[in-house]
């Protein structure tokens, strides 16, 4: 932990409002408000551990939308030799830059919208993050696209997706027109719905991916699905480079929802909106059963990520 006594660390904690990514700093604190998590940024984290190298020494990592650091942290604390993390919101940034001083690592923080970033940069990096963030993105193709060129080694995708079942539906090499219309509407088919108001009381929820949309996506990006640990939860690698133009002028449009958060630009951080969606999120009903299932749900984690380490250990032996 850095220097300064534990009240000047709560102070300041408590000061970055509500936060997003539970998870717990060296000294044992837990960042939020010490109530059982809304998220628990360690349960994404164990399905998507064992397919990251134990050491990343000298090796580069995007984390795009990455909130308070949690993933961008234990990329670093596996070597990473360089961490860039990307969100718009300044609190986000904020509690990015604190976390990761508690954990003694070095993030580079940038200020961005998700589009303007991946449009604007040529970098490219051996991994990439990319959690929790496609069904914030008004363009979210575009930006998928640019990732699969922008990684070198592997990538990691999480979207909130529609439907438990994977349905199974009829893939062509060509559908006709007309007569091969009602194969489109099946449920199974690859799709995105679009949601012009809300979804979740967020206004930055554009488009929420049915489990065969996003696969169909990522792999028309050029990637090759390794695994999907959890339904919500693509690990892939790059397969087919379609490289990249280069143009000189970018003209991005703005966009939001009503009395939401206008993007691109940096967006400011207004305590007393942050006060609000603590408190709503408070004012949720909390079931008895939470804590229970909650041990539980612990202790199925801690052996999931077991088998699963052992798992990509096995495949990616077969694979060699
Ligand atoms: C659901 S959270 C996921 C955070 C983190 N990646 C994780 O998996 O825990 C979505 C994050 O994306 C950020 N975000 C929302 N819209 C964005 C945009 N247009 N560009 C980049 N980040 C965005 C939010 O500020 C937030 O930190």
């Amino acid at each position: 932990m850095s220097g300064g006594n534990a009240s000047a660390f709560e102070k300041e904690l408590r000061s970055l409002g509500w936060w997003y990514q539970h998870f717990d700093f060296p000294n044992g604190v837990k960042t939020g408000t010490g109530a059982p998590p809304g998220y628990d940024a360690r349960s994404r984290w164990s399905f998507i551990e064992a397919f990251v190298p134990d050491d990343l020494t000298g090796k580069s990592v995007l984390d795009l939308g990455g909130n308070a650091g949690f993933f961008s942290i234990q990329m670093k604390l596996r070597g990473a030799q360089r961490c860039v993390l990307v969100d718009p919101f300044e609190i986000a940034i904020k509690q990015a830059g604190f976390a990761a001083r508690q954990f003694g690592v070095r993030l580079e923080l940038v200020m961005e919208d998700a589009h303007t970033y991946c449009l604007t940069t040529e970098e490219r990096f051996d991994f990439v993050l990319f959690l929790g963030l496609f069904y914030h993105l008004k363009y979210p193709g575009i930006v998928l696209d640019r990732l699969a060129e922008m990684t070198r080694e592997r990538i990691y995708i999480h979207s909130h997706v529609i439907g438990h079942k994977r349905e199974p539906f009829i893939s062509r090499p060509d559908y006709k027109r007309k007569s091969d219309d009602p194969l489109l509407e099946h449920p199974g088919f690859p799709r995105l719905a679009f949601v012009e108001e809300q979804y979740n009381e967020d206004s930055t929820n554009w488009w929420i991916p049915n489990r065969t949309g996003m696969e169909a996506m990522v792999r028309s990006a050029g990637l090759r699905i390794v695994d999907r640990p959890h339904r919500q939860i693509i690990v892939a690698d790059p397969e087919v480079y379609f490289g990249k133009q280069v143009y000189s002028k970018l003209v991005f449009p703005r966009y939001g929802k009503k009395g939401g958060a206008v993007l691109p630009g940096p967006q400011g951080y207004d305590p007393e909106e942050w006060i609000r969606i603590s408190d709503a999120i408070a004012e949720r009903p909390v079931e008895k059963t939470n804590f229970v299932v909650w041990t539980i749900w612990k202790l199925i984690n801690g052996f999931r990520s077991l088998f699963l380490k052992v798992r990509s250990r096995f495949k990616s032996r077969r694979i060699r």
